[in-house]
């Protein structure tokens, strides 16, 4: 059953030059019909350079915005319309415009999940794999960050050359780790290195040997020569860890780690976006997208 969307998946998005991009939370099946799947990152680039007239997204919302605002003429759908990330709703515009009237000298700062509306009064835009070497690259020593207080203390504790005021913010899914469940899972694997997403509250990311995005993670555990990992993410990245190096053991840093939002998309949802009869074609007002994209660009000119 699988096999047969699949590959009926396959056949089509060719058949109808569609390029479809997976977050690496989506589940292995949808993986393995993405012309491309990595961090939010990677996303970003692979949505300005992908040949296709249509994209699919298989992620949550501000990813397929990301795709529209940066390939305006594209045709953009989101795989599954319920698929938000609640991260990217906690704060509205008109809040962080009274937090800057506070601290004008400050530059904002803004995490990728975040709306369009409220990228427009951010003056660069960053990713978790991206997000110290930006900060550390923008002219200016100001930095309001949002709205992810985890990422937000991670990158201060990496930056200390730069002074930085953190909004409270956060991810649902990853916030709920608490220290006692990495200390739990470190005291039963204690071979294993232990791997963090830096959305982790700060005290877990003080626990780990190595914190990254999501692709940091898996290239991260693939090319280590240690045989053991405990996942501080999202768990999909554990079965796509354990698929890619069966010889190794990856476990999940709590069966709690899982994001519902990113859970949603199935690949029937995929067939009936290449059908026309599922998804949600992304729709911006010019205005709206040309002032949003333009942190967007500053995070790609300063990301590399
Ligand atoms: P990455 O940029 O690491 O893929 O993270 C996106 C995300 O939503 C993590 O929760
Ligand atoms: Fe948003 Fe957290 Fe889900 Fe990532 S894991 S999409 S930050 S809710």
């Amino acid at each position: 059953m699988i096999k047969d969307l699949q590959d009926k998946i396959i056949k089509l998005k060719k058949e109808r030059d569609i390029c479809i991009l997976a977050h690496s939370y989506m589940p292995e099946e949808i993986c393995e019909v993405a012309d491309f799947s990595g961090d939010s990152y990677a996303l970003a680039l692979k949505a300005k350079t992908a040949p296709q007239g249509t994209v699919i997204m298989c992620g949550v919302r501000f990813m397929a915005e990301t795709v529209k605002m940066l390939s305006p003429q594209k045709k953009v759908i989101l795989a599954n319309p319920d698929a938000g990330c609640p991260m990217a709703e906690q704060f509205d515009k008109e809040v962080i415009e009274e937090v800057k009237k506070i601290y004008p000298d400050y530059a904002v700062v803004a995490y990728v999940n975040t709306t369009v509306e409220l990228k427009t009064v951010a003056d660069v835009c960053v990713t978790s794999s991206s997000a110290v070497k930006i900060c550390k690259a923008i002219p200016q020593k100001n930095i309001l960050f949002i709205p992810d207080i985890n990422l937000g203390t991670y990158v201060k504790n990496q930056t200390p050359e730069k002074n930085f005021k953190l909004l409270s913010g956060g991810c649902p899914t990853h916030a709920k780790i608490e220290k006692s469940d990495a200390l739990a899972a470190k005291e039963a694997h204690p071979n294993a290195l232990f791997l963090v997403h830096p959305e982790c509250r700060p005290e877990v990311v003080e626990l780990a040997d190595y914190v990254g995005s999501t692709s940091g993670i898996m290239d991260f555990a693939e090319k280590s020569d240690r045989e053991e990992f405990i996942i501080g993410t999202e768990n999909s990245i554990v079965q796509h860890l354990q698929f890619k190096r069966p010889e190794k053991k990856f476990y999940p840093l709590s069966k709690d780690l899982v994001c519902h939002n990113m859970k949603i998309t199935t690949l029937p949802d995929v067939l009936n976006c290449i059908y026309g009869t599922g998804g949600e074609e992304i729709v911006l007002e010019e205005d709206l997208r040309v002032k949003a994209v333009k942190c967007i660009e500053k995070m790609i000119e300063y990301g590399g």
